[in-house]
This record gives structure tokens, C-alpha cells and sequence, in this order.
């Protein structure tokens, strides 16, 4: 375990975090039969649920959480270390309606989520992967969003904000490429944001330091 982030404290996961090895296997031979509803995670499982993708320290989920008791949000990070964070922050403000799951975010999507389970996928200061070659590396993606809008409920949402200027130009060309699954909306700041802030992610409070502008804008499922 890395000390950086847990400053040498022990972070526990329990009852918050979920591991791939927690979930049952995936069949390749039954890919259907593989499904399963992460809306099953939560006690109250049939409230309003929403995704959020690369959590990081989960700043977003325990601020929006902790404000919207009545919705369930699950964050999908793929770093350990930011997981253990997140998962160890939700368990010490006693969140019953957050979890967040150890996990290539587009995969779990792709090949285990079952269509029309979310209201809204949230993505925030997506890493930019700027070099050409590493493009295919960008959470958006055509693949991923035509799976984003098979497991979003009718008339849910996309939101995307970002600092990066070619990532942002990336969105707006997916974006308008997919205009049959999507129509762009404006993005409204979610009610835990402090003012003047976008959604107030850890990574938008360092950048508004930088003095750097953001790109923000909505998907709707059309
Ligand atoms: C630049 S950080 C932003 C973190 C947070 N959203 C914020 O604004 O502070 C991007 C995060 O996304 C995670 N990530 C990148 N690709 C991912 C994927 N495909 N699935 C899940 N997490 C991913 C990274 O591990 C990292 O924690």
C-alpha cells in the first residue's frame, strides 16, 4: 500500500468499497447471463441512481451524496490508491447511499452493465491522454458512448467537464458525430458545487488555482 494519499493511515473499504473479485465471474460463453444491476448494491435500490467515472478521491460523491440522501451514486475508479481513498472517506461520513467500485469504468459498462440503469453518468477532468497515440486511451470513445446511451434511462444524461482544450475539442467532435443518441445541452453546476464553481471535484480546485478556464457541457439520451 502506498502512504501518499492515506498519509500512513490504514483506509478501509469495507461495507463502501467493491472489488471485481467480489462480483461474480464473467461467462464468455453467456455474456447476457453476465449482467449484473449495480443498483442491487444499495439498500434502497430503487431510488434514483447515478455513475460517476474516475472518482479519484471522491470529492464529487461525498459532497453530492451527502446533500442528495435520497439518490444513490456509485463511483467506478480504477486506481487502488484512489479507491482505498474514497471508499475509507464515504465509511468515515457514514454514507448510506454512496459505494464505489475498483474497475475499468468502460469495460464494467460495456460487458456487465444491464441497459437503462442510470439517470446520469457523470465524467470529470477525465485524464486528457494528449499524445495521438494514446487517444484510444480517452474514456469517450465511439464505443463508449453508444454503450453510455444503452445504459442510460430514457432522457438521462451525460455530463462532461474538462480544463483540456484538445480533450474538449474531442467531446465536441464525438458529440456531434452521435447527435442521433445525444442532444447538447448546457451544463448547470449540481447543487454541492461552492460558487463560482463548475462541480467543485478536487481536480477543478487545483486548476481554478492554475487560473485555468473549463469546458462543461450535457448529453441528453435522446
Ligand atoms: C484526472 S483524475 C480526475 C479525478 C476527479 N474526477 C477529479 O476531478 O478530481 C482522473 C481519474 O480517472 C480515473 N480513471 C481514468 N480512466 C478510468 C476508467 N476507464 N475507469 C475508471 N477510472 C478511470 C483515474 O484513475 C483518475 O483517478
Amino acid at each position: 500500500m502506498s502512504l501518499g494519499l492515506s498519509r500512513g493511515k490504514k483506509l478501509i473499504t469495507e461495507g463502501y468499497g467493491i472489488e471485481l473479485s467480489d462480483l461474480p465471474g464473467y461467462d464468455v460463453d453467456d455474456p447476457e447471463s453476465s449482467r449484473i444491476d449495480p443498483r442491487k448494491w444499495f439498500q434502497d435500490y430503487e431510488r434514483h441512481f447515478e455513475i460517476e467515472i474516475g472518482s479519484g478521491k471522491g470529492t464529487f460523491l461525498v459532497q453530492q451524496a451527502g446533500l442528495q440522501r435520497d439518490v444513490n451514486y456509485l463511483g467506478i475508479e480504477k486506481a487502488g490508491e484512489f479507491y482505498r481513498y474514497a471508499a475509507d472517506r464515504m465509511r468515515r461520513r457514514e454514507l448510506e447511499n454512496v459505494r464505489i467500485l475498483r474497475a475499468d469504468a468502460t469495460e464494467f459498462i460495456r460487458f456487465r452493465c444491464p441497459p437503462g440503469v442510470t439517470q446520469v453518468i457523470h465524467l470529470y477532468f477525465s485524464d486528457p491522454w494528449p499524445k495521438k497515440r494514446h487517444h484510444k486511451r480517452r474514456v469517450i470513445q465511439d464505443e463508449s458512448l453508444r454503450q453510455f446511451h444503452r445504459v442510460l434511462t430514457s432522457g438521462g444524461e451525460l455530463r462532461l467537464v474538462t480544463d483540456h482544450d484538445d480533450l474538449w475539442a474531442w467531446y465536441e467532435d464525438h458529440a456531434a458525430r452521435h447527435g442521433d443518441l445525444f442532444e447538447r445541452r448546457v451544463f448547470v453546476a449540481p447543487d454541492s458545487a461552492e460558487d463560482g464553481e463548475l462541480v467543485g471535484t478536487n481536480y477543478e480546485r487545483k486548476f481554478t488555482h492554475e487560473g485555468r478556464p473549463f469546458h462543461a457541457m450535457v448529453l441528453k439520451k435522446t
